[in-house]
């Protein structure tokens, strides 16, 4: 199993090239299994989850390839399978995506329950609730959700009782080929969100309420091919800011979208960050300054992202007072503070927050990552402390970061990828 060991206490610098967002890729992928026709899609990141997921679209029998461009070439002109096995679904949630396209395309999907990211329980109800609504049968057999229609889904009026944001995409997709319109009421609002509304637009659907928690969809009988580019990782753009912010050095995120980050770039000022934004580069200057305490609370879009939170529990370790922060999203989403006070951190649980007492100065230490976000969030503090940090378990960072490890060394990180 590889581990990183990280030299820290350097200032890093530089500049840093964005890569494609994971959490659009993912759902852009699943929604291939929408037309017969060969979908190109440029920006798709270079990563586990994506791989996991065109691996599960071929067992179904969807074709994929990359042409010399670097296009992921894609069609699901000649499906052999409905079936979503467990052995790919348990490694990775966003599985659960091709269930809304192959219902409304087949009338039947078969999804194993979902695993993924160990951040408490994340169950798909409200996936199910929304097909039921349109029609749809579930049941449950051998620990697959086997979902079936007779004569298709027809469209709803559907209230998500809680904003769920793969919810949103499986419901959205479906009802992109479902008969009649469908209004989802109270969805997410991401930007990823957004970025699969413009695929399906530029594959024939008719979508509207854009920005809003209310979209409505004009089902269609067919989708077409398109040409797509998935938007910038805001994700992985903001761990690199708040690396440099946590390091006192100076990074440029280049090929980032500045209005996804909104409240992130907000917290990074609060924290004393010199934030220039430039068309599509985002600079963060901590130079010579140690940062302030900044307390978090998690919220769905255009909240504070839970995606962000373990990376700014790593900044506030090194800040100047006391900082507490709050998931409300997920309900196991602070374990990476356990790991952080083995760093000596004054890092305390208080239900679903963490206070942190910041310190002048941290000291490495071994440490395990136990999520995608968290594992980012421990190198960050590997980066910013004196001393040697190990990193164990990062197959967890492999699925979500493309060559971070590459990326940190571009700035100056002294980490290494090593094998047990
Ligand atoms: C997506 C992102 C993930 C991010 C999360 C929240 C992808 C691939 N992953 O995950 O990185 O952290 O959004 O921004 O895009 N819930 C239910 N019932 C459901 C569905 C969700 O109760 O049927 C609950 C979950 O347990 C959780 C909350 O709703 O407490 C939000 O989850 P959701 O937005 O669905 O997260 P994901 O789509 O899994």
């Amino acid at each position: 199993m590889d581990y990183f060991v990280i030299r820290g206490g350097k200032p890093l610098q530089g500049r840093v090239a964005i890569s494609g967002a994971k959490n659009a890729a993912l759902p852009i992928l699943a929604a291939s299994l929408l037309t017969s026709e060969t979908l190109r899609v440029s920006n798709v990141p270079h990563l586990n989850d994506v791989t996991t997921m065109i691996e599960l679209l071929g067992a179904l029998g969807v074709e994929a390839a990359v042409d010399e461009s670097g296009v992921l070439c894609i069609s699901a002109e000649h499906l052999n399978s409905r079936r979503a096995p467990y052995e790919l679904v348990k490694t990775m949630r966003a599985s659960i995506l091709v269930m809304g396209p192959l219902l409304a395309r087949f009338g039947r999907a078969e999804v194993s329950f979902p695993g993924g990211c160990a951040i408490g329980s994340r169950p798909v109800d409200l996936h199910l609730k929304g097909f039921e609504a349109m029609g749809a049968q579930i049941d449950v057999r051998d620990g697959y959700i086997v979902a079936t229609t007779e004569d298709g889904l027809r469209g709803c009026d559907f209230t998500f009782e809680t904003v769920t944001v793969g919810g949103t995409e499986n419901l959205l997709m479906a009802a992109a080929l479902a008969d009649g319109e469908t209004i989802l009421r109270n969805v997410a609002r991401e930007p990823e969100i957004t970025d699969l509304v413009k695929f399906l637009r530029s594959m024939g659907a008719v979508i509207s309420g854009d920005d809003s928690d209310t979209l409505t969809i004009q089902g269609v009988s067919t989708l077409h091919s398109c040409q797509y580019t998935v938007m910038p990782d805001r994700i992985e753009a903001g761990t690199y800011l708040v690396a440099a912010a946590a390091t006192r050095g100076c990074i440029t995120v280049d090929g980032a979208d500045a209005e996804h980050l909104g409240l992130v770039l907000d917290k990074l000022r609060e924290a004393g960050v010199d934030v220039q934004v430039e068309g599509t580069c985002i600079k963060a200057d901590m130079r010579g300054k140690r940062p302030r305490a900044v307390n978090i609370t998690t919220a769905p879009y255009p909240g504070f992202p839970t995606d962000m939170q373990a990376q700014f529990t790593a900044l506030n370790l090194f800040a100047d007072g006391v900082a507490r922060i709050t998931e409300t999203i997920f309900e196991n989403r602070l374990i990476h503070a356990q790991e952080m006070s083995r760093m000596g951190a004054n890092i305390a649980i208080d239900g679903h927050s963490v206070i942190i007492q910041g310190q002048e100065e941290v000291r490495g230490a071994p440490v395990m990552a136990s999520d995608l976000r968290a594992s980012a969030s421990l190198v960050i503090a590997g980066l910013a402390a004196q001393g040697e940090t190990r990193v164990d378990r990062i197959y967890h960072i492999d699925r979500g970061y493309e060559r971070i490890e590459e990326k940190l060394q571009s700035v100056g990180a002294d980490i290494v990828r090593k094998m047990r």
